[in-house]
């Protein structure tokens, strides 16, 4: 009998220790805050989309093939290929005093108007005064999907060759 209250109660200390657990854990929407999402099949050809991520504007820019082919080894560097397709995923603001950058589809490149500096489709400055490329955050590549906020192998490989910032 004393046997069986004891287990009993075992169990039932047991379960009320997991319950107490769980309500101390974060809810889900509370851990995956500083985390931005994207499905990189939606994005369109030599078009700029802003995202948002951690209170910053992402831009993400799918190239087209004559964009990957003329690549250059700077441009190679900070390239994200997904499935085939290549993109630039960086933080939208200018390294030079922070403004934000417009995208020229027609030249393939950003211009800041502020004190006009310019970029190339792939984030490298191309005229200064912006001190260097756009910054790339922290990225993961899972199948079809970039999760901006956690570093995957790409991105480690990428912030060891310092092209990160
Ligand atoms: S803030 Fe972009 S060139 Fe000065």
């Amino acid at each position: 009998m004393g046997k069986a209250f004891g287990a009993v109660a075992g169990v039932g200390a047991i379960a009320s220790l997991y319950a107490m657990k769980k309500s101390w854990d974060p809810l889900p929407s509370v851990r995956s805050a500083g985390f931005t999402t994207l499905d990189l099949s939606v994005y369109k050809e030599n078009e700029l989309v802003t995202e948002k991520w951690r209170g910053k504007p992402i831009f993400v820019l799918k190239k087209t093939a004559d964009m990957v082919a003329k690549q250059t080894d700077a441009q190679k560097a900070r390239d994200i290929e997904v499935n085939g397709a290549h993109y630039m995923v960086c933080i939208g603001l200018c390294t030079h005093l922070g403004c934000i950058p417009a995208y020229e589809p027609a030249k393939e490149g950003f211009l800041c108007a502020c004190h006009g500096g310019q970029f190339d489709y792939s984030g490298n400055v191309t005229k200064v005064p912006p001190p260097r490329g756009f910054d790339i955050p922290p990225f993961k590549i899972e199948g079809n999907t970039l999760v901006l906020g956690e570093a995957g192998p790409e991105y480690t490989k990428m912030k060891e060759n310092g092209i990160t910032l």
